[in-house]
């Protein structure tokens, strides 16, 4: 087996990314694609996991993700953007995959327990949604992803995918590659918070900032965040500055503080408002966003293009997970038509049984 370094990555479509999409994993997946290290990028869509929210809503949000994407700096001549639901091989691949985990494993799975509840699933859990770990393992293997860059609540699915991967190589032979996770470098960017202050970014919320947000929003949001006055551990405007912040934007727009830790300890003490630091951070913000806004503009003066260049990433993922899947089959010993010696001894079985 060709031990080839690939990444792989996606995101369900329910809505435009935000800034915490970008701290969290988009920044990173862009200086992954340009270091180089990487033998493979893909990127995808995960609609068909998204189909148990809105289903028009789905369809709405492909191509905002992969305006977000595109804004980002992802290149789709170093990446292969693609839409889960056109790669048929995957659901293939899942189906095998189902005879190996059990079902009360999948009930601890504390990813899908915690939106199990957040859904109120609780007295109709679909069963496409119980099972989509599976089906995450599916996507993940099919390319063969050595690591796969996601937040820290995707970590019980990459466990899983791991313990599908170990039990699939252990009953057929080496066949799966086992993916490690890769967790963004920045513990404020682990998670962000909402602009509210409360633990997660959620539209329904309304306390996102998206990449396509327009500067008076960036603005009014970031002036009415939550604070915790002389606090800097859970202050939402010191999370954000330690994700975003960078030394440079001292010099520019803050130069009475040589940097971060010293603008912290001034607030603890005291005599630091809050109006001050706020406008340190949205000139940051102003200043990460308003090139991604301007690309996102720029992309989608064509959208016809972002369709075929979609169009045309799904025609080179399909054949990546057509490889592995006539792997899998090969390795299970499905793959009766391309298999000599079967034909051959059930030839012998059959002309003994007859003498
Ligand atoms: N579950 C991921 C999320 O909610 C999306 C996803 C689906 C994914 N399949 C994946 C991420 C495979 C990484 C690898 O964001």
């Amino acid at each position: 087996m060709k031990k080839e370094k690939i990444i792989l990555t996606g995101d369900r479509p329910t809505g435009r990314l935000h800034i915490g999409h970008y701290v969290g994993s988009l920044k990173r997946r862009v200086d992954l694609q340009d270091a180089g290290d990487y033998s493979k990028m893909f990127i995808f869509i995960a609609d068909s996991q998204a189909l148990t929210d809105n289903p028009e809503k789905v369809r709405q949000n492909v191509i905002e993700v992969a305006l977000d994407y595109l804004a980002c700096g992802i290149d789709p001549t170093k990446a292969t953007i693609f839409i889960q639901s056109q790669i048929p091989e995957l659901c293939e691949l899942s189906f095998y995959y189902m005879d190996l985990v059990s079902v009360s494993r999948l009930q601890r799975n504390p990813t899908v327990k915690s939106e199990i509840q957040m859904r109120n699933f609780e007295a109709s859990i679909p069963v496409g949604f119980f099972t989509y770990p599976i089906s995450q393992a599916a996507d993940i293997t099919a390319f063969r992803a050595t690591t796969v860059p996601v937040g820290e609540d995707q970590e019980p699915m990459l466990e899983q995918a791991r313990e599908i991967v170990r039990r699939f190589n252990y009953i057929y032979g080496e066949t799966l590659v086992e993916p490690e996770i890769l967790l963004p470098d920045n513990a404020a960017c682990l998670r962000l918070p909402g602009t509210d202050g409360k633990a997660k970014m959620s539209k329904s919320l309304g306390n996102c900032i998206y990449l396509s947000e327009e500067p008076e929003e960036i603005q009014k949001k970031i002036m009415s965040m939550y604070t915790d006055p002389g606090k800097i551990e859970g202050n939402t405007v010191f999370t954000y500055l330690d994700a975003f912040c960078r030394p440079e934007h001292f010099e520019r727009y803050l130069p009475d503080y040589p940097n971060l830790e010293e603008l912290k300890a001034h607030y603890q003490r005291g005599g630091l408002g809050d109006v001050k630091v706020k406008r340190f951070l949205n000139a940051i913000m102003q200043e990460t966003l308003e090139p991604i806004r301007n690309r996102r503009k720029e992309f989608s003066k064509d959208i016809p293009a972002i369709y075929k260049m979609l169009q045309e990433g799904c025609e080179v993922a399909r054949a990546a997970a057509a490889e592995t899947l006539a792997d899998v089959k090969k390795a299970m010993k499905i793959n009766y038509f391309d298999d000599k010696e079967l034909i051959e001894e059930q030839v012998k079985r059959f002309a003994s049984s007859q003498e």
